[in-house]
């Protein structure tokens, strides 16, 4: 166990993006009901990554089915367009791509910026950007996201060696004398979540693990909490 683990209770951020479009309300207040800590919404514009999901109506929509704290998972190679949009729609948490902000100090200012539309701020770094590149952000960052998977699409199986990114990250947080908390995005499910927070991990984003069509919202999620517990 790291002495992150059990530091801080373990966050479970359902990603609608599994979920029924056409009752989205109603999915929505199903996460809520079954314990989610958080939501977890994916935007996409078809340029970082292939597809095009959806923008602020469809946030605000969310915002008005849940009082549960919407964080924003901005798959956009222009994040900073989006900014006080999102945040106006209710997103709490804006988090975008290292990747598509271009460098330290670009990503620094997308932070100050996200900020000033009155969110808190985190960065997602994909695959192959090593940890390192976030080191001189620490300080200023509310939440990092390690993706576990390639961005864009749900329901892939997550690639356990990507763990090692948290690994690392839990240790420089920790050096730097910081709780940053870190969240996993891809392929969390139950038989991976308890490996998920022994990284380091404290917020666990979990889309088909929880919108599925072989179980309701609430039982995925309680099978999910067991796991943490056991
Ligand atoms: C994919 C998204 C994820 C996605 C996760 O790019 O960032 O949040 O919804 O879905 P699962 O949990 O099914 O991998
Ligand atoms: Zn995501």
């Amino acid at each position: 166990m790291t002495p992150n683990a059990g530091a801080a209770r373990v966050r479970i951020a359902p990603s609608i993006l599994t979920a029924d479009f056409g009752r989205l309300a109603e999915q929505v207040r199903a996460a809520d009901a079954g314990g989610a800590d958080l939501l977890h919404l994916d935007v996409m514009d078809g340029h970082f990554v292939p597809r095009i999901t959806f923008g602020d109506p469809l946030i605000a929509a969310v915002r008005a089915a849940t009082a549960l704290p919407l964080e924003v998972h901005m798959m956009v190679a222009r994040p900073g367009d989006h900014f006080e949009a999102f945040a106006r729609a209710g997103a709490g948490r804006l988090l975008f791509h290292y990747e598509a902000a271009g460098g330290v100090e670009a990503a620094r200012e997308l932070l100050a910026r996200a900020r000033d539309a009155g969110a808190e701020a985190g960065v997602a770094i994909n695959p192959e950007t090593p940890p390192a590149r976030l080191e001189p952000l620490l300080a200023e960052i509310d939440e990092i996201v390690v993706m576990l998977i390639r961005p864009g699409w749900g329901g892939q199986p997550m690639q356990p060696e990507l763990l090692e990114k948290v690994r690392e990250l839990s240790g420089r947080v920790r050096a730097a004398g910081l709780a940053v908390p870190i969240e996993v995005d891809g392929g969390v499910k139950v038989g991976n979540a308890s490996a998920c927070v022994a990284a380091g991990a404290s917020v666990l984003v979990a889309g088909s693990a929880v919108y599925n069509e072989d179980e309701m919202p609430g039982a995925a999620l309680a099978r999910l909490r067991e796991a943490l517990a056991g």
